[in-house]
C-alpha cells in the first residue's frame, strides 16, 4: 500500500476587490456595504484602505497628507505611497488572500496611476515607468475587480466639504486638479474597454495591467442613490465568488 499522504486542503485563495475614484465619490461607504454583504452571504473577508493600512503605513499616511515643509515632489510622493503599499500587500493583503479571505480595499494601484500619473502631470513615458514600479511594489499582485465610482469633481468636492473634511493637502488642491485625476481614472478604464456594461454600469471590461495580467474594471455612476450603487456592486462581485 502506498504511504498515506496527508492532504490538508488549502483554502481557495480570496478575491481582491478594490474601490477607486476621486475623493467624495462614496468609496468608503460602498466598501463597508460590500464587507457587510460578503459576510452576510457567508464569505470571510477583511476591509482595508490605502494609504495607511498598516501601523507603519499610518506614519507614511500622515507624512503624505500633511507634508512637513510644503508639497512633495510628485515622484517623492509616489515612493511614499509605494512604500505604504508594499507593507500593506506583504503584511495584510496577501496573508488574508492566502487564508481564503476576500479583501475589500479602499484604493490601490490605480489611485497612484490616476493621482500621481495623471494628476501629477507625469509624461506618457513616465506613466509607463510608473506601471513597472507599481508591479515592483505589489510583487505583481493585481486586483480581481476594480470598481471605479465616477462623478464630476466639482460635485464630489462639494460632498467632501459638506462632510467638513477638506483639510488634507490632497483635498485642498481643488476641483480642476481633481477633474484631471477623474479623467485619468476614466482613461485607464476606457483604454481597456471590451464592451458596454448593463443597467447603470457605464462600462465593464478586462484590462491588461502593466504586469500583463488581467483586471476586471467596472465603472459606476457615483451620483445616484447609495442603495442602487450597492446593488450594482454586488452584481459585479457575485460572479467572482
Ligand atoms: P484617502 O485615504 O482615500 O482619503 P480620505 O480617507 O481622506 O478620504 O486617500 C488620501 C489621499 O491620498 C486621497 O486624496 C488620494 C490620495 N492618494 C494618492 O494620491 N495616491 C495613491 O496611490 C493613493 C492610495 C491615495
Amino acid at each position: 500500500m502506498p504511504p498515506q499522504t496527508q492532504t490538508r486542503r488549502r483554502p481557495r485563495r480570496g478575491r481582491l476587490i478594490v474601490f477607486e475614484g476621486i475623493d467624495g465619490t462614496g468609496k468608503t461607504t460602498q466598501a463597508k456595504f460590500l464587507e457587510r454583504d460578503l459576510r452576510r452571504a457567508g464569505h470571510p473577508c477583511i476591509r482595508s484602505h490605502e494609504p495607511g493600512g498598516t501601523k507603519r503605513g499610518a506614519v507614511l499616511r500622515d507624512l503624505l497628507l500633511h507634508p512637513p515643509r510644503g508639497r512633495w515632489r510628485t515622484k517623492s510622493e509616489t515612493f511614499l505611497f509605494l512604500a505604504d503599499r508594499h507593507e500593506h500587500v506583504q503584511s495584510v493583503i496577501l496573508p488574508a488572500l492566502e487564508r481564503g479571505q476576500h479583501v475589500v480595499l479602499d484604493r490601490f494601484t490605480h489611485s497612484t496611476l490616476a493621482f500621481q500619473g495623471y494628476g501629477g502631470d507625469l509624461t506618457l513615458r513616465e506613466r509607463g515607468e510608473l506601471s513597472l514600479i507599481l508591479k515592483f511594489a505589489t510583487d505583481g499582485l493585481v486586483p480581481d475587480l476594480v470598481i471605479l465610482l465616477d462623478m464630476p469633481a466639482r460635485d464630489a468636492l462639494a460632498r467632501v466639504r459638506r462632510r467638513g473634511d477638506a483639510r488634507t493637502d490632497f483635498e485642498k488642491r481643488g476641483a480642476p486638479r481633481n477633474e484631471k485625476i477623474r479623467r485619468g481614472f476614466l482613461s485607464i478604464a476606457r483604454g481597456q474597454k471590451k464592451g458596454q456594461g448593463r443597467g447603470q454600469n457605464r462600462g465593464q471590461n478586462s484590462r491588461q495591467s502593466g504586469s500583463g495580467e488581467k483586471t476586471r474594471f467596472v465603472v459606476l455612476d457615483a451620483d445616484q442613490d447609495e442603495k442602487v450603487i450597492r446593488a450594482r456592486v454586488w452584481e459585479a462581485v457575485a460572479p467572482l465568488l
